[in-house]
């Protein structure tokens, strides 16, 4: 996974994984057989790195934001939280069973819609308020350049 050094990285690190996410959640319904097995896998293991990855870098950062940033966070780790079961419970699911076909559809719509809320309303809040640089130790400036 790429070094994430400030917010614009962590952002365009997220992005990027929400369209491959935005794949997979596309191609695995288009497929049969062991090349759907594969897809949701594939799927399952992006998910479960990505929700983690904003767990440990995004919402951390997101509850010093403003008033309302720890209720943000706890709106968005819910989401992830119930899309994560879902997750887990199609894993034991016959992919070429009745019943995978319609509960992946109610997966889908709850991974795009959180996916969504996360571009439209966490990182904008974060972009807002960048993380300030640590300040450089034994380096004062004095004067011009
Ligand atoms: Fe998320
Ligand atoms: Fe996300």
């Amino acid at each position: 996974m790429a070094p994430t050094g400030d917010g614009g990285d962590i952002a365009r690190l997220i992005c990027e994984q929400h369209a491959t996410i935005r794949e997979l959640l596309a191609r695995v319904p288009e497929e049969r057989g062991v090349g759907r097995r594969l897809a949701f896998d594939e799927l399952a293991e992006l998910l479960a790195a990505h929700e983690a990855v904003e767990e440990r870098v995004l919402y951390p950062r997101l509850r010093s934001v403003g008033l309302h940033g720890g209720a943000v966070a706890d709106d968005r780790r819910a989401e992830e939280a119930t899309a994560l079961a879902m997750l887990a419970r199609l894993g034991g699911v016959d992919v070429e069973g009745d019943a995978f076909a319609p509960a992946f559809a109610v997966l889908r719509s709850a991974v795009l819609r959180h996916a969504e809320r996360e571009e439209q309303i966490v990182l904008p809040l974060l972009a807002a308020d960048p993380p300030q640089p640590a300040p450089r130790s034994g380096h004062v400036a004095v004067g011009g350049p």
